[in-house]
Parts: C-alpha cells; structure tokens; sequence
C-alpha cells in the first residue's frame, strides 16, 4: 500500500484561528491539511476560497490538500497556485468535458491533481483519468454526500475503493466523510491510505491520539 497521509479537515476547526489550529495539526502528527472549497452552488454550503489560503500559507509549510467542491474548477486553478495550494481536487461530475485540460493547468502550476466521486457516481468514471498519459496523482472516494462535516460514513462506498485498489496497486486513495476510529478499518481494508477526517479529530479530547489511531488502521 502507498504511505498514508492523515489530512484533517480544517472545516472541523476554529476559522478565527486558522493559523493557530494548522500548527495545533502539524504538532499533532498530520501529514496534510485538508481545505474544503465550496461556493453553495456546487454544494449548498460556502465555505473559503484563494484569500483564505493565501493568508494560510504565510503561517504554514504544511501540505495543502484542496478539495474542490465547486460548479467551475478551472476558473480557481491559477489563483489557488497562486495563492500556494498544495494539492487540487476537482469533482468527476463537473469536469466530464475538460478534465485533460484541467489536470493539464493543475500541473503546470506545480500542484498535485486529484479526482473526486460523490456517492452516486460510479467508480468507473474515474478510470480515464488515471490511466491517461497525464494521469491524477489520486482519487478521492466520497463517503458522504459533500457539503457538510459531521455526516455518518457510508460503508457501501468501499466497493468502490476495492476496485480501485485492485486495479491500481500504487495509486494514492482517498476517503473523505464520517472517517474516524470507529471506521478506519473498514476503509483500510479495502485499500484506502490517505485519510480525512473533521469531526472524529477536531471533537476529540486527544487529537494527536485519533491521527495516530487512523495511521496505525491504514499500516495495519
Ligand atoms: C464534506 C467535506 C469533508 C468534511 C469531512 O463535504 O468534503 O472534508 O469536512 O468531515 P467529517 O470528517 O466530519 O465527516
Ligand atoms: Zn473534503
């Protein structure tokens, strides 16, 4: 299995203190952090965009793993380079015409490219963009329906994981919802190995403890 990455969810944490909480992660043992894009059209929640991670950068050295929940992703590509975004996940259902262009400039601008499924969107879809000459660096699988932390983690989606693990044994696989102690296993074992999770690390009296609960379920 690829490394794992631990990326929580800063949508769990305190936006009046960003900063402070993305050093309180990194202390923590995180290996990236994860910021949700979202402009309440895509999704029906609007969340942060490029000045916020502009203004998070200059705190940070940290990996930032956006997740694109968004209606146009290639009008935030140049800015989010710009602005020092880390990684760039884009939604499947949103780019079925210009993917290749959008992998394209996400590159260029030296950033990792990611491809995201909602729930209902089935795995193969996906399959393209990793096999192509410019392939995505990972896929995420969506165990909630996106917009909101704190959902409950659906465990039909791990159908899709398997598959994509047995296809591709060295791709980066993440799951994004509901991931905490209690679901790690599941995810693991079916081949996930970077992990989000907001609500299960944020609420948790022991932070650092739920980060190394969830590495040591992707080691095994
Ligand atoms: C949901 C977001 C997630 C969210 C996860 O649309 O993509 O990243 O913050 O939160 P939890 O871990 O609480 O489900
Ligand atoms: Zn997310």
């Amino acid at each position: 299995l690829p490394q794992p990455k631990i990326a929580p969810s800063m949508l769990s944490s305190d936006f009046a203190n960003l900063a402070s909480e993305a050093k309180f992660m990194e202390q923590c043992g995180a290996d990236w952090l994860h910021m949700d894009i979202m402009d309440g059209h895509y999704v029906p929640n609007l969340t942060i965009g490029a000045p916020v991670i502009k203004s998070l950068r200059k705190h940070t050295s940290m990996f930032l793993d956006c997740h694109l929940m968004v209606t146009n992703p290639l009008d935030y590509v140049d800015e989010l380079v710009k602005a020092g975004a880390s990684g760039f996940t884009f939604h499947v259902e949103v780019a079925q015409d210009n993917w290749q262009e959008l992998v394209r400039r996400i590159k260029a601008g030296g950033m990792r490219a990611a491809v995201a499924l909602k729930p209902g969107t089935p795995v193969e879809v996906v399959f393209p963009l990793v096999e192509s000459a410019q392939p995505v660096d990972m896929v995420l699988v969506m165990t909630v329906e996106p917009g909101f932390g704190g959902q409950k983690f659906m465990p039909d989606m791990m159908t899709k994981v398997n598959t994509l693990r047995k296809k591709f044994p060295h791709l980066d696989i993440q799951v994004d919802g509901g991931l905490g102690p209690s679901t790690i296993q599941q995810a693991a074992t079916a081949g996930a190995n970077c992990i989000v999770a907001g609500s299960s690390v944020f609420g948790a009296q022991d932070p650092a403890g739920v980060i190394s609960d969830l590495r040591n379920g992707v080691e095994g």
